[in-house]
């Protein structure tokens, strides 16, 4: 690459440099991305609790990214970025294919109204993006109030090919190391909540694509939306 004049960006650095970011060996980086991070209940402990991660987390509030980022410098954590915009923008510029070992959606909006649905979070199309950006083994970590989302992402996650390690169709029953800040306020009030991880086999077989590409087209992700409304 060395004839490229001197003003071309070399292919390898189209996406940000994370390892010099996060001051990390490159070896020793271990990527996790949180979508919607919110007031960052779940970044912030996440991160402390596993020094060992390098979380990014994308959040379109801006007020919500400054209180991540003014806490974050508080507790002195060093493996965790905060950036505000459109996660479905600024993920696909992010990470290199394979890069990401676990992602977490975590009540994500449920956008009910069939106008707003082409907003939602989780849907055939992220799921698939996420098929390319974890590695094998790479983990979803996803939860929801709704019911009817969880059932759908559900159906979208395995629609991509994702193994759900609680079986497939199931929610997963257990307890969460590190809740989120909308979680803590239902571990008190008793509101029930709906988890759901899902491992990344490896790369996605053409069949796979084929069939989740189709359901996109379609504009459903595995469901009907219409037909799980507020159930
Ligand atoms: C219902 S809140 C949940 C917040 C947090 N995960 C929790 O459990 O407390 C959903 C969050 O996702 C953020 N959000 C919505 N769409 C987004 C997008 N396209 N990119 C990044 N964040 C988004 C919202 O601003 C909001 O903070």
């Amino acid at each position: 690459m060395s004839d490229l004049p001197d003003s071309c960006a070399h292919p390898d650095e189209q996406f940000p440099d994370w390892a010099r970011d996060f001051s990390r060996a490159p070896e020793l980086l271990r990527l996790e991305l949180e979508i919607g991070p919110g007031r960052g209940g779940f970044a912030l402990d996440h991160a402390a609790a596993h020094p060992e991660i390098d979380l990014v987390a994308i959040e379109t509030r801006r007020s919500d990214v400054e209180e991540i980022r003014e806490k974050s410098a508080r507790r002195g954590l060093t493996n965790l970025l905060v950036f505000q915009g459109d996660a479905k923008l600024l993920v696909p510029r992010f990470f290199r294919a394979h890069s990401l070992s676990c992602v977490h959606v975590q009540f994500p909006d449920p956008w009910w109204k069939k106008r707003h649905q082409k907003r939602r979070m989780v849907d055939v199309d992220l799921a698939v993006q996420m098929r390319a950006l974890l590695m094998p083994t790479g983990v979803v970590d996803f939860r929801t109030d709704v019911p009817a989302y969880a059932r759908a992402a559900v159906e979208s996650w395995e629609a991509a090919g994702f193994v759900n390690l609680d079986g497939a169709g199931a929610l997963w029953q257990g307890a969460p190391e590190v809740l989120s800040t909308r979680e803590r306020r239902y571990a008190v009030t008793g509101q029930p909540v709906f988890r759901a991880r899902f491992n990344n086999p490896g790369p996605a077989a053409p069949e796979t694509t084929e069939r989740a590409a189709a359901l996109s087209a379609e504009g459903r992700s595995g469901r009907e939306w219409r037909d799980v409304r507020r159930k």
